[in-house]
């Protein structure tokens, strides 16, 4: 079955970056949208993009990392389409420093947004894909700071570690069911994530800073293009991948992870 064309596709995080990318790549081929973010005019802009592109899109104001707000995302879902098929907990924050100077509310929204609004999006959303018996397909979104500790992103690498293993386990639970699971760990991307978490924090976005900045010089690789995850993640479903890697500089950090971990083995 193709798991895009008239299939409901559900994106946390869809008001920009990889997520409205992700929008555009589902939608170009047959799905109809429902974006998610607290960024209302973003994600009202980016829908009149698809909808001149003749797709069918939902915005629902969501805040993932509130449960009730993302059951409500899920009712809306079901209200409009009747269905959902792909669900991408994709919405996430990354702030960067040193770990001894995150403080405790730091570290509660990192965890609130980036782990909790995954794990919101799986309850709100998979119980009852099972229930609708039409298979489907879960994405959450971690990065290649969930498989590897790196200095100045201790909080984030907290956060998308536990993303990583939620959904390693999620995976292994949900193949009877029919529904895939994949979880995305990119490198750097060229988003503006580093302005919009500095915002979402009530901080100025320094003027030197471009937009397209990654999280932290402390991830050592190059910066792709929203439209190179992209084309992987359409892969990956198509192909029912659970890993979604994006750049060839993460064989080596993980080939060298795992010769660590080898090595510690008695
Ligand atoms: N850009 C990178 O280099 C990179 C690398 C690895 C992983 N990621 C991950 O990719 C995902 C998407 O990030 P991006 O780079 O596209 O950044 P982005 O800032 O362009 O997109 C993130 C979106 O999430 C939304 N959001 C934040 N908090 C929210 C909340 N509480 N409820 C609902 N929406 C909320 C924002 O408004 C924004 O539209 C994130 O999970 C991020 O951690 C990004």
């Amino acid at each position: 079955m193709n798991p895009f064309n008239g299939r409901v596709a559900v994106i946390t995080g869809g008001a920009g970056g990889i997520g409205f990318g992700m929008a555009e790549a589902f939608a170009a081929r047959g799905a109809k949208i429902a974006l998610a973010d607290l960024d209302e005019p973003g994600m009202a802009a980016r829908a009149e993009t698809l909808r001149g592109r003749g797709v069918e899109v939902l915005c629902v104001r969501t805040d993932v990392t509130d449960r009730k707000s993302v059951d409500a995302l899920a009712d809306a879902v079901w209200s409009r389409f009747g269905a959902a098929h792909l669900v991408c907990n994709n919405a996430g924050i990354a702030i960067a420093g040193p770990l001894l100077q995150m403080t405790p509310d730091d570290w509660r929204l990192t965890m609130d947004i980036d782990f909790w609004g995954v794990v919101h999006g799986t309850y709100a959303f998979v119980p009852r894909m099972i229930e609708q018996k039409q298979g489907g397909h879960l994405l959450n979104t971690a990065s290649m700071a969930g498989l590897v500790g790196m200095s100045w992103l201790g909080t984030y690498c907290a956060a998308k570690f536990a993303v990583v293993g939620f959904t390693e386990s999620l995976r292994r639970e949900l193949e009877p069911h029919g529904i895939g699971v994949s979880v995305l760990c990119p490198m750097i991307v060229a988003t503006d994530i580093t302005a919009n978490s500095l915002r979402m924090r009530g901080q100025e976005v320094p003027k030197s800073e471009t937009p397209a900045q990654p999280p932290s010089a402390a991830m050592k690789g190059g910066v792709i293009a929203v439209e190179d995850v992209t084309k992987r993640v359409v892969a990956a479903i198509e192909n029912k991948d659970f890993y979604i890697l994006t750049h060839p500089e993460q064989r080596e950090f993980l080939r060298r992870r795992a010769a660590r971990l080898e090595e510690a083995c008695p």
